[in-house]
């Protein structure tokens, strides 16, 4: 095990936490949601994550009632971002493995979706990738995970942190009913506040999450996310331990 000196505080770039790695969470695909914009920043995302060591990155655009994706549109413009990328040359001289999954928002459309599955898969075979509302409880989420298990998925909820309306024993019931538990990165560089902050560390010292992505839907976001210094040792040890 790698020994950081305690006091220092490091930025996921310098601790080589995404070398070699996977980013299991972001908003790359431009034009499709609220994430990136244009075609250029798509790419140019897509470089920083190859300076930043990235070896897969998954795009995951949501899907929701306000924003109703479909799938087969998602995956033509996805081949289209992946054609353009492989095509030019990388100022980094390397190449990250990018996939097309998605980011589910548990409301009605969703339950439409699963019944008529297949749904877009993100990060491990079979995972699907799901988020609440950051201040409201979804109906019935217990009812929602079970039927996403039932139709042969595992659910991975993105940033349980961001949910405020949550308790520890919510955190404490979907850990132990074996649903994965996904961190933002920007969550521990305080991005979304400081609430959202100490909660990311809480679940984070405990193990109970069980992987880690990027959320990127915005070029200086994923720089900030990438330099700034605020991981202390004990908290990239915990990363490290995530790290696939
Ligand atoms: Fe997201």
């Amino acid at each position: 095990m790698i020994m950081w000196p305690f006091s220092k505080k490091y930025s996921v770039r310098a601790s080589g936490l995404l070398e070699d790695g996977t980013d299991c969470h972001s908003h790359l695909l431009w034009g499709v949601d609220d994430g990136i914009k244009t075609k250029e920043d798509s790419l140019a995302c897509l470089h920083l994550m190859e300076e930043a060591g990235v070896k897969v990155q998954w795009i995951t655009p949501h899907i929701m009632e306000d924003v109703p994706n479909k799938e087969d549109s998602l995956r033509e413009r996805f081949d289209v971002l992946k054609a353009d990328y492989l095509a030019e040359e990388s100022p980094s001289g390397r190449k990250v493995e990018v996939h097309l999954g998605a980011e589910y928002m548990m409301d009605n459309l969703f339950s439409e979706r699963l019944e008529q599955a297949p749904l877009l898969t993100t990060y491990e075979k079979d995972t699907v990738l799901v988020e609440t509302s950051t201040v409201f409880p979804p109906l019935n989420m217990d009812g929602t995970l079970e039927r996403i298990k039932s139709k042969g998925y595992y659910p991975m909820l993105a940033h349980p942190e961001r949910y405020l309306y949550m308790k520890e024993s919510d955190y404490r019931n979907l850990y132990h009913k074996g649903i994965q538990l996904q961190l933002n990165l920007p969550s521990l560089n305080g991005a979304y506040g400081e609430e959202e902050k100490e909660r990311a560390e809480w679940l984070l010292e405990r193990g109970m999450y069980y992987c880690y992505g990027t959320d990127t839907h915005r070029v200086g976001q994923l720089k900030n996310t990438l330099d700034m210094k605020v991981l202390s040792s004990k908290i990239l040890d915990a990363l490290l331990s995530l790290k696939r």
